[in-house]
Protein backbone atom coordinates (compact mmCIF):
# COMPACT_ATOMS: atom_id res chain seq x y z
CA UNK A 1 0.00 0.00 0.00
CA UNK A 2 2.60 2.53 1.08
CA UNK A 3 4.41 1.64 -2.33
CA UNK A 4 1.47 1.92 -4.62
CA UNK A 5 1.20 4.91 -2.42
CA UNK A 6 4.82 6.04 -3.51
CA UNK A 7 4.74 7.55 0.41
CA UNK A 8 8.52 7.34 -0.54
CA UNK A 9 9.07 9.16 -3.39
CA UNK A 10 7.26 12.18 -1.48
CA UNK A 11 9.27 11.72 1.85
CA UNK A 12 12.24 12.09 -0.37
CA UNK A 13 11.47 15.68 -1.05
CA UNK A 14 11.27 16.68 3.04
CA UNK A 15 10.03 14.61 6.50
CA UNK A 16 5.99 15.08 6.14
CA UNK A 17 3.40 14.93 8.40
CA UNK A 18 0.85 12.00 8.24
CA UNK A 19 -2.25 14.94 7.29
CA UNK A 20 -0.03 16.67 4.22
CA UNK A 21 0.62 12.43 2.75
CA UNK A 22 -2.24 11.85 3.08
CA UNK A 23 -3.96 15.34 1.02
CA UNK A 24 -1.15 14.29 -1.57
CA UNK A 25 -2.48 11.06 -1.96
CA UNK A 26 -5.87 11.49 -1.68
CA UNK A 27 -6.35 8.96 2.26
CA UNK A 28 -7.89 9.70 5.73
CA UNK A 29 -5.26 11.38 7.74
CA UNK A 30 -5.98 9.39 10.85
CA UNK A 31 -5.41 5.99 8.68
CA UNK A 32 -2.41 7.57 7.16
CA UNK A 33 -1.06 8.10 10.35
CA UNK A 34 -1.59 4.43 11.77
CA UNK A 35 -0.25 3.16 8.49
CA UNK A 36 3.20 5.07 8.68
CA UNK A 37 3.27 4.40 12.38
CA UNK A 38 2.70 0.17 11.40
CA UNK A 39 5.93 0.78 9.08
CA UNK A 40 7.90 3.13 11.67
CA UNK A 41 7.69 0.10 13.90
CA UNK A 42 9.65 -2.21 11.47
CA UNK A 43 11.68 0.12 10.04
CA UNK A 44 10.53 1.45 7.07
CA UNK A 45 9.70 4.98 8.45
CA UNK A 46 11.02 6.76 11.19
CA UNK A 47 8.64 9.02 13.51
CA UNK A 48 10.21 12.42 14.45
CA UNK A 49 9.75 14.07 17.72
CA UNK A 50 7.29 16.75 15.69
CA UNK A 51 5.30 14.17 14.25
CA UNK A 52 6.30 14.31 10.88
CA UNK A 53 7.80 10.93 9.30
CA UNK A 54 11.52 10.50 7.24
CA UNK A 55 12.69 7.95 5.20
CA UNK A 56 14.91 5.23 6.45
CA UNK A 57 17.62 3.27 4.32
CA UNK A 58 14.93 0.24 3.68
CA UNK A 59 12.31 3.18 3.31
CA UNK A 60 14.75 4.88 0.56
CA UNK A 61 14.10 0.94 -1.49
CA UNK A 62 10.79 1.82 -2.12
CA UNK A 63 11.70 5.14 -4.19
CA UNK A 64 10.80 4.76 -7.88
CA UNK A 65 14.11 6.60 -8.57
CA UNK A 66 17.08 4.55 -6.86
CA UNK A 67 19.23 1.64 -7.81
CA UNK A 68 18.01 -1.52 -7.08
CA UNK A 69 14.30 0.16 -6.22
CA UNK A 70 12.14 -2.66 -5.00
CA UNK A 71 9.18 -0.35 -5.19
CA UNK A 72 7.68 -2.09 -8.17
CA UNK A 73 7.87 -5.54 -6.91
CA UNK A 74 6.16 -4.50 -3.45
CA UNK A 75 3.77 -2.96 -5.49
CA UNK A 76 3.31 -6.69 -7.45
CA UNK A 77 2.74 -8.61 -4.25
CA UNK A 78 0.15 -5.86 -2.98
CA UNK A 79 -1.30 -6.01 -6.15
CA UNK A 80 -4.60 -7.38 -7.99
CA UNK A 81 -2.97 -9.79 -9.43
CA UNK A 82 -1.42 -11.47 -6.01
CA UNK A 83 -3.90 -11.06 -3.62
CA UNK A 84 -7.49 -12.29 -5.11
CA UNK A 85 -5.49 -15.54 -5.90
CA UNK A 86 -2.87 -16.08 -2.81
CA UNK A 87 -6.60 -15.62 -1.20
CA UNK A 88 -8.02 -18.93 -3.36
CA UNK A 89 -5.31 -20.60 -2.05
CA UNK A 90 -7.87 -23.93 -0.87
CA UNK A 91 -9.18 -23.73 -4.44
CA UNK A 92 -5.49 -25.18 -5.95
CA UNK A 93 -4.94 -27.56 -3.22
CA UNK A 94 -8.27 -28.98 -3.08
CA UNK A 95 -8.39 -28.98 -7.04
CA UNK A 96 -4.43 -28.86 -8.07
CA UNK A 97 -5.47 -26.03 -10.35
CA UNK A 98 -4.17 -22.61 -10.21
CA UNK A 99 -6.25 -19.85 -8.31
CA UNK A 100 -5.71 -17.40 -11.01
CA UNK A 101 -7.69 -18.87 -13.75
CA UNK A 102 -10.63 -19.89 -11.05
CA UNK A 103 -10.72 -15.56 -10.27
CA UNK A 104 -9.79 -13.98 -13.49
CA UNK A 105 -11.23 -16.87 -15.90
CA UNK A 106 -8.15 -16.82 -17.91
CA UNK A 107 -4.26 -17.45 -17.45
CA UNK A 108 -2.03 -15.32 -16.02
CA UNK A 109 -0.32 -14.58 -19.69
CA UNK A 110 -3.74 -14.12 -21.15
CA UNK A 111 -4.61 -11.12 -18.42
CA UNK A 112 -0.95 -9.50 -19.07
CA UNK A 113 -1.52 -9.36 -22.76
CA UNK A 114 -5.02 -7.88 -22.19
CA UNK A 115 -4.15 -5.15 -19.50
CA UNK A 116 -1.46 -2.94 -20.34
CA UNK A 117 -0.73 -1.34 -16.48
CA UNK A 118 -0.71 -4.99 -15.04
CA UNK A 119 1.94 -5.95 -17.88
CA UNK A 120 3.85 -2.83 -17.14
CA UNK A 121 3.72 -3.15 -13.26
CA UNK A 122 4.35 -7.31 -14.07
CA UNK A 123 7.49 -6.71 -16.66
CA UNK A 124 9.15 -3.60 -14.41
CA UNK A 125 9.13 -6.09 -11.25
CA UNK A 126 11.09 -8.86 -13.16
CA UNK A 127 13.50 -6.35 -14.16
CA UNK A 128 13.75 -5.11 -10.32
CA UNK A 129 13.95 -9.06 -9.54
CA UNK A 130 17.08 -8.84 -12.11
CA UNK A 131 18.75 -5.98 -11.25
CA UNK A 132 19.09 -7.52 -7.81
CA UNK A 133 20.02 -10.55 -9.32
CA UNK A 134 22.67 -9.64 -12.00
CA UNK A 135 25.69 -8.88 -9.74
CA UNK A 136 25.34 -12.58 -8.39
CA UNK A 137 25.35 -13.76 -11.70
CA UNK A 138 27.96 -12.06 -13.44
CA UNK A 139 30.35 -12.41 -10.64
CA UNK A 140 30.01 -16.58 -10.68
CA UNK A 141 29.82 -17.11 -14.05
CA UNK A 142 32.29 -16.65 -16.65
CA UNK A 143 30.72 -15.51 -20.30
CA UNK A 144 34.50 -14.76 -21.83
CA UNK A 145 34.17 -18.09 -24.04
CA UNK A 146 30.69 -17.20 -24.99
CA UNK A 147 30.15 -15.21 -28.61
CA UNK A 148 26.37 -14.72 -29.21
CA UNK A 149 24.25 -15.54 -26.17
CA UNK A 150 20.38 -16.00 -26.68
CA UNK A 151 18.10 -14.94 -23.73
CA UNK A 152 14.99 -16.91 -23.52
CA UNK A 153 11.81 -15.15 -22.49
CA UNK A 154 14.66 -12.36 -21.15
CA UNK A 155 11.92 -9.47 -20.29
CA UNK A 156 12.94 -6.38 -20.38
CA UNK A 157 16.56 -7.27 -21.25
CA UNK A 158 18.18 -6.32 -17.66
CA UNK A 159 20.74 -9.60 -17.65
CA UNK A 160 21.37 -9.95 -21.07
CA UNK A 161 22.89 -5.96 -21.17
CA UNK A 162 24.61 -6.38 -17.95
CA UNK A 163 26.33 -9.50 -19.87
CA UNK A 164 26.87 -7.59 -23.32
CA UNK A 165 28.29 -4.39 -21.10
CA UNK A 166 31.21 -6.56 -19.18
CA UNK A 167 32.16 -8.80 -22.25
CA UNK A 168 32.70 -6.37 -24.89
CA UNK A 169 32.68 -9.35 -27.74
CA UNK A 170 29.33 -11.30 -26.94
CA UNK A 171 26.59 -10.39 -29.34
CA UNK A 172 23.11 -10.53 -27.72
CA UNK A 173 20.05 -11.99 -28.65
CA UNK A 174 16.55 -11.23 -26.34
CA UNK A 175 13.69 -13.33 -27.50
CA UNK A 176 10.37 -12.33 -25.60
CA UNK A 177 6.72 -11.86 -26.77
CA UNK A 178 6.15 -8.60 -29.04
CA UNK A 179 4.86 -6.22 -26.30
CA UNK A 180 8.13 -6.43 -24.32
CA UNK A 181 10.33 -6.78 -27.01
CA UNK A 182 9.91 -2.92 -27.47
CA UNK A 183 10.46 -2.19 -24.13
CA UNK A 184 13.84 -4.01 -24.25
CA UNK A 185 15.15 -2.34 -27.46
CA UNK A 186 14.58 0.99 -25.98
CA UNK A 187 16.39 0.13 -22.97
CA UNK A 188 19.57 -1.36 -25.26
CA UNK A 189 19.59 1.76 -27.32
CA UNK A 190 19.22 3.67 -23.79
CA UNK A 191 22.27 2.15 -22.56
CA UNK A 192 24.68 2.03 -25.96
CA UNK A 193 24.14 -0.99 -26.70
CA UNK A 194 21.54 -1.20 -29.71
CA UNK A 195 24.40 -2.22 -32.26
CA UNK A 196 25.27 -5.44 -29.52
CA UNK A 197 22.00 -6.22 -29.00
CA UNK A 198 18.97 -7.20 -30.73
CA UNK A 199 15.22 -7.93 -29.55
CA UNK A 200 13.34 -10.72 -31.89
CA UNK A 201 9.94 -11.53 -31.19
CA UNK A 202 8.58 -14.73 -30.92
CA UNK A 203 6.33 -17.87 -29.19
CA UNK A 204 9.42 -19.94 -27.64
CA UNK A 205 6.42 -22.65 -27.61
CA UNK A 206 7.03 -22.62 -31.89
CA UNK A 207 10.78 -21.84 -32.17
CA UNK A 208 13.70 -20.19 -30.48
CA UNK A 209 16.51 -18.20 -32.48
CA UNK A 210 19.02 -21.48 -33.47
CA UNK A 211 22.73 -21.92 -33.32
CA UNK A 212 23.88 -19.55 -30.74
CA UNK A 213 26.48 -21.27 -28.16
CA UNK A 214 25.17 -20.02 -25.27
CA UNK A 215 21.29 -19.78 -23.80
CA UNK A 216 19.66 -18.55 -20.99
CA UNK A 217 16.13 -19.60 -19.25
CA UNK A 218 16.31 -17.48 -16.23
CA UNK A 219 13.01 -17.30 -14.27
CA UNK A 220 11.55 -19.23 -17.15
CA UNK A 221 10.67 -22.95 -16.87
CA UNK A 222 9.24 -22.40 -13.22
CA UNK A 223 6.02 -20.49 -14.82
CA UNK A 224 5.08 -24.05 -16.55
CA UNK A 225 4.16 -27.33 -15.56
CA UNK A 226 6.42 -30.13 -16.36
CA UNK A 227 4.92 -31.10 -19.78
CA UNK A 228 5.04 -27.36 -20.93
CA UNK A 229 8.67 -27.38 -19.60
CA UNK A 230 9.84 -30.06 -21.22
CA UNK A 231 8.43 -29.07 -24.04
CA UNK A 232 10.05 -25.86 -23.78
CA UNK A 233 13.33 -27.34 -23.15
CA UNK A 234 13.36 -29.77 -26.47
CA UNK A 235 12.83 -26.55 -28.40
CA UNK A 236 15.89 -25.10 -26.89
CA UNK A 237 18.06 -28.19 -27.78
CA UNK A 238 16.49 -28.64 -31.33
CA UNK A 239 18.16 -24.42 -31.64
CA UNK A 240 21.46 -25.36 -29.93
CA UNK A 241 24.47 -27.15 -32.00
CA UNK A 242 25.89 -29.98 -30.35
CA UNK A 243 28.95 -27.60 -28.32
CA UNK A 244 25.98 -25.32 -27.27
CA UNK A 245 25.03 -24.71 -23.57
CA UNK A 246 21.44 -24.16 -21.84
CA UNK A 247 22.00 -22.14 -18.58
CA UNK A 248 19.00 -22.65 -16.39
CA UNK A 249 18.98 -20.11 -13.69
CA UNK A 250 16.68 -20.65 -11.32
CA UNK A 251 16.02 -21.35 -7.46
CA UNK A 252 16.24 -25.27 -6.73
CA UNK A 253 14.59 -26.50 -3.83
CA UNK A 254 16.13 -27.86 -1.16
CA UNK A 255 15.41 -31.80 0.15
CA UNK A 256 12.57 -32.77 2.51
CA UNK A 257 12.55 -30.86 5.61
CA UNK A 258 15.22 -28.06 4.96
CA UNK A 259 14.02 -24.92 5.32
CA UNK A 260 13.51 -23.07 1.93
CA UNK A 261 11.76 -20.16 1.06
CA UNK A 262 11.67 -21.78 -2.58
CA UNK A 263 8.93 -23.89 -0.81
CA UNK A 264 6.30 -21.11 -0.26
CA UNK A 265 7.61 -19.35 -3.85
CA UNK A 266 6.85 -22.94 -5.72
CA UNK A 267 3.09 -22.50 -4.03
CA UNK A 268 2.90 -18.92 -5.73
CA UNK A 269 3.63 -20.43 -9.07
CA UNK A 270 1.34 -23.45 -8.38
CA UNK A 271 -1.92 -21.08 -7.69
CA UNK A 272 -1.04 -18.22 -10.06
CA UNK A 273 0.86 -20.24 -13.41
CA UNK A 274 0.43 -24.04 -13.11
CA UNK A 275 4.15 -23.77 -12.51
CA UNK A 276 6.87 -24.88 -9.96
CA UNK A 277 9.92 -24.43 -8.55
CA UNK A 278 12.36 -27.76 -8.69
CA UNK A 279 14.70 -29.99 -7.59
CA UNK A 280 18.03 -30.62 -8.88
CA UNK A 281 16.95 -34.66 -9.26
CA UNK A 282 13.23 -33.02 -10.79
CA UNK A 283 15.59 -30.73 -13.31
CA UNK A 284 17.89 -33.73 -14.10
CA UNK A 285 14.57 -35.79 -14.62
CA UNK A 286 12.94 -32.65 -17.02
CA UNK A 287 16.16 -32.36 -19.15
CA UNK A 288 16.94 -36.01 -19.57
CA UNK A 289 13.39 -35.63 -21.55
CA UNK A 290 14.58 -33.15 -23.56
CA UNK A 291 18.02 -34.95 -24.52
CA UNK A 292 20.06 -32.29 -22.20
CA UNK A 293 22.18 -33.14 -19.74
CA UNK A 294 22.72 -31.00 -15.96
CA UNK A 295 26.64 -30.87 -15.68
CA UNK A 296 27.05 -28.64 -13.11
CA UNK A 297 25.04 -26.65 -10.34
CA UNK A 298 26.99 -23.48 -9.42
CA UNK A 299 25.23 -21.79 -6.02
CA UNK A 300 25.12 -18.03 -6.07
CA UNK A 301 24.71 -16.02 -2.81
CA UNK A 302 20.94 -15.01 -4.31
CA UNK A 303 18.40 -16.93 -4.41
CA UNK A 304 19.11 -18.06 -7.60
CA UNK A 305 21.26 -20.86 -8.57
CA UNK A 306 22.94 -21.28 -12.07
CA UNK A 307 22.29 -24.73 -13.80
CA UNK A 308 24.89 -25.44 -16.65
CA UNK A 309 23.13 -28.03 -19.14
CA UNK A 310 24.77 -29.78 -22.63
CA UNK A 311 22.96 -31.61 -25.24
CA UNK A 312 23.67 -35.15 -23.98
CA UNK A 313 24.82 -36.39 -27.46
CA UNK A 314 24.54 -39.96 -26.49
CA UNK A 315 21.39 -40.33 -27.30
CA UNK A 316 21.31 -39.33 -30.99
CA UNK A 317 20.82 -41.94 -33.09
CA UNK A 318 24.35 -43.21 -34.13
CA UNK A 319 25.67 -42.40 -31.45
CA UNK A 320 27.94 -45.03 -29.54
C1 LIG B 1 8.96 -14.62 -15.02
S1 LIG B 1 9.33 -13.67 -16.44
C2 LIG B 1 11.10 -13.79 -16.48
C3 LIG B 1 11.73 -12.74 -17.35
C4 LIG B 1 13.27 -12.70 -17.30
N1 LIG B 1 13.86 -13.93 -17.78
C5 LIG B 1 13.75 -12.35 -15.92
O1 LIG B 1 14.36 -13.19 -15.26
O2 LIG B 1 13.50 -11.21 -15.50
C6 LIG B 1 8.84 -14.77 -17.75
C7 LIG B 1 8.89 -14.15 -19.14
O3 LIG B 1 8.41 -15.11 -20.09
C8 LIG B 1 7.86 -14.38 -21.17
N2 LIG B 1 7.03 -15.28 -21.97
C9 LIG B 1 5.88 -15.90 -21.56
N3 LIG B 1 5.39 -16.66 -22.56
C10 LIG B 1 6.24 -16.52 -23.62
C11 LIG B 1 6.25 -17.07 -24.94
N4 LIG B 1 5.31 -17.92 -25.35
N5 LIG B 1 7.29 -16.74 -25.77
C12 LIG B 1 8.26 -15.88 -25.34
N6 LIG B 1 8.30 -15.34 -24.09
C13 LIG B 1 7.30 -15.65 -23.24
C14 LIG B 1 7.10 -13.28 -20.49
O4 LIG B 1 6.86 -12.18 -21.35
C15 LIG B 1 8.02 -12.92 -19.32
O5 LIG B 1 8.85 -11.82 -19.62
Amino acid sequence: MAADLRISDYLHEAPQRPSDLAQHTQCDARAMHRLLRALAGIGVFNERDDGSFELTPTGELLRSDVPGSLQSIARLIGSELQWPTLGNLSHTVRTGEPAFEHVFGMSMWEYLATNADARALFQSSMSAFSTAEVRAILDNYDFSDAITVVDVAGGQGTLLAAIVDKYPHVEGILFEQPEVTREARDQFVANGLGHRCRAIAGDMFSTIPTGADCYIMKSVLHDWDDERATRLLRICRDAMVDRARLLIITRVVRPANEPDLSKFQDLNMLINLNGAERTADEFRELLGHADLQLHEIIATPSPLSILVCTPDTSSRPGAL
